[in-house]
């Protein structure tokens, strides 16, 4: 094995130190010895935002973000698009490896098993307002499913655990089509278990009087494909989230609450719904170059555009693209699109996002397609968290099975007072305490 040592010259003391590089990576906790006296803490690491710092190690995902290659368990984006259906994929990316044909019947039975909700967790829904948001009903309710699976809490227990599996990913498309038929008062559907995990869920949405539901293939295979490109996306913002908080032991339902609460900030899966507002804001094709302009001025961001990872085109945003096509011809072209695609081509000729390496992200064209499909915006960052408790409930596990893990709980730069004695309340100036002094 190569000797693989980072020497450290230490110039407030000459001290040398040689640090063992683990994976092309720096221990955080190695540097804690490099002291400038015996008294000394020790060095740390300071990363807000975490951007250069590996919280974890990881066998889910796989992103080259420089050239554009998203891989689930060793499998290109791609061809899991082309060739699996939604509830393989989730398999995979849950267990390691792609089903065989006695295993995937085994796991749509027991998903299918589980998509119902209690009554009781249906008149919770009933509760909200008819105009609350429904990613606002979603976290709310996944969380509620707490109360009812109490045992979730012993977090410890693969079979636990994996039962939590199956409810979160059965019910999810059940309570994600309730939010959505509470906000229009329509009464609530049925999960129809002969149905597909996508054909059910648009059963859920879309049936209205007749006995039996028949979803429209195309619409259910490009749903089907979106919830594919959506299952898991490594460390974002909510799968940290997600982590964090099931480091602590608490149970899935409400890590997966927060990992959603997470989710639905418009920098990460409300983006979707923000691409829909921005085209409307914009109106027409000719209006882009003035809109692109406002933004180089400062003027708020391109939503759908630009990414932590990708300094490329998000593979994931070129099989939207596709996935697109299928949608239109079933349901007639969004007129929004041709605005997108111009938002598109006049940002991607122009020096300000060239230089920034700003590329469309996977949420610039997925609203296009829930809107031409019959969706309200609003729901659109619910249609996004569907699939993705799958991303999450394996990084979540991952995490639990992970000897290296502990309770997450970064450190800080403390910036705030030395100590100072309490003055009593009628001696206190004001303007001192305001100013700080
Ligand atoms: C995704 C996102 C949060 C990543 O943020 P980040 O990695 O912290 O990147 P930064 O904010 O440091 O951006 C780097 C530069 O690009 C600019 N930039 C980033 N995204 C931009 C966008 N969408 N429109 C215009 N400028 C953008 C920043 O202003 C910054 O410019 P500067 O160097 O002149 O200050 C950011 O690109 C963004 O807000 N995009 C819009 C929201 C979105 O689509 N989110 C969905 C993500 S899947």
């Amino acid at each position: 094995m190569k000797n693989e040592l980072l020497g450290i010259l230490d110039k407030r003391t000459e001290a040398y130190y040689e640090i063992p590089l683990y994976k092309d990576a720096v221990r955080a906790m190695d540097l804690r010895q490099i002291k400038a006296g015996s008294a000394d803490f020790g060095v740390m690491s300071y990363d807000p935002a975490f951007l250069n710092t590996a919280s974890c190690q990881s066998a889910i995902t796989f992103i080259d973000g420089d050239n554009g290659i998203l891989r689930y368990r060793g499998y290109p984006i791609e061809q899991l698009a082309e060739k699996c259906n939604f509830l393989e994929v989730a398999y995979l990316i849950l267990f390691g490896e792609l089903p065989n044909q006695t295993e995937l019947n085994d796991w749509v039975a027991q998903i299918t098993h589980h998509t119902m909700i209690h009554e009781k967790t249906k008149k919770f829904l009933e509760g909200f307002s008819h105009d609350a948001h429904p990613m606002g009903m979603f976290i709310s309710t996944l969380a509620a499913l707490s109360t009812i699976y109490p045992e979730s809490r012993n977090v410890h227990d693969p079979e636990v655990r994996r039962l939590q599996m199956y409810r979160l990913i059965g019910k999810v498309p059940t309570i994600a089509a309730y939010t959505y038929r509470h906000s229009l008062g329509y009464p609530y559907v049925y999960p129809d278990n002969e149905l597909s995990y996508t054909e059910n869920f648009m059963n859920m949405l879309w049936r209205m009087v007749e006995p039996k539901y028949h979803a429209n293939a195309a619409l259910a295979r490009a749903l089907d494909v979106l919830f594919i490109l959506h299952a898991d996306h490594e460390q974002n913002c909510s799968a940290n989230v997600m982590r964090a908080v099931g480091s602590s032991q608490a149970d899935p339902f409400v890590c997966t609450a927060a990992a959603a609460a997470a989710l639905s900030g418009p920098l990460h899966g409300g983006a979707n719904e923000e691409v829909l507002k921005m085209l409307d804001e914009i109106g027409s094709k000719d209006r882009v170059p003035a809109y692109i302009e406002r933004i180089k001025a400062g003027h708020g961001k391109l939503m759908g555009f630009g990414h932590r990872i990708y300094k490329n085109y998000d593979p994931r945003a070129r099989i939207i693209k596709w996935a697109a096509d299928q949608v239109f011809e079933a349901t007639g072209r969004n007129p929004k699109l041709d605005i997108a695609l111009e938002l598109e081509r006049v940002a991607l000729e122009d020096e300000y996002f060239i230089k920034r390496k700003l590329y469309p992200n996977v949420d610039f064209y997925s609203g296009i397609i829930y809107q031409a499909m019959g969706f309200k915006p609003e729901m659109f960052t619910v249609l996004f968290a569907i699939p993705r408790i799958v991303g999450w409930l394996a990084q979540w596990q991952e995490m639990l099975d992970d000897p290296d893990q502990k309770i997450a709980r970064p450190r800080q730069i403390y910036t705030g007072h030395d100590v100072r004695e309490v003055v009593p309340i009628e001696k206190r100036d004001l303007s001192a305490a305001l100013s700080g002094v």
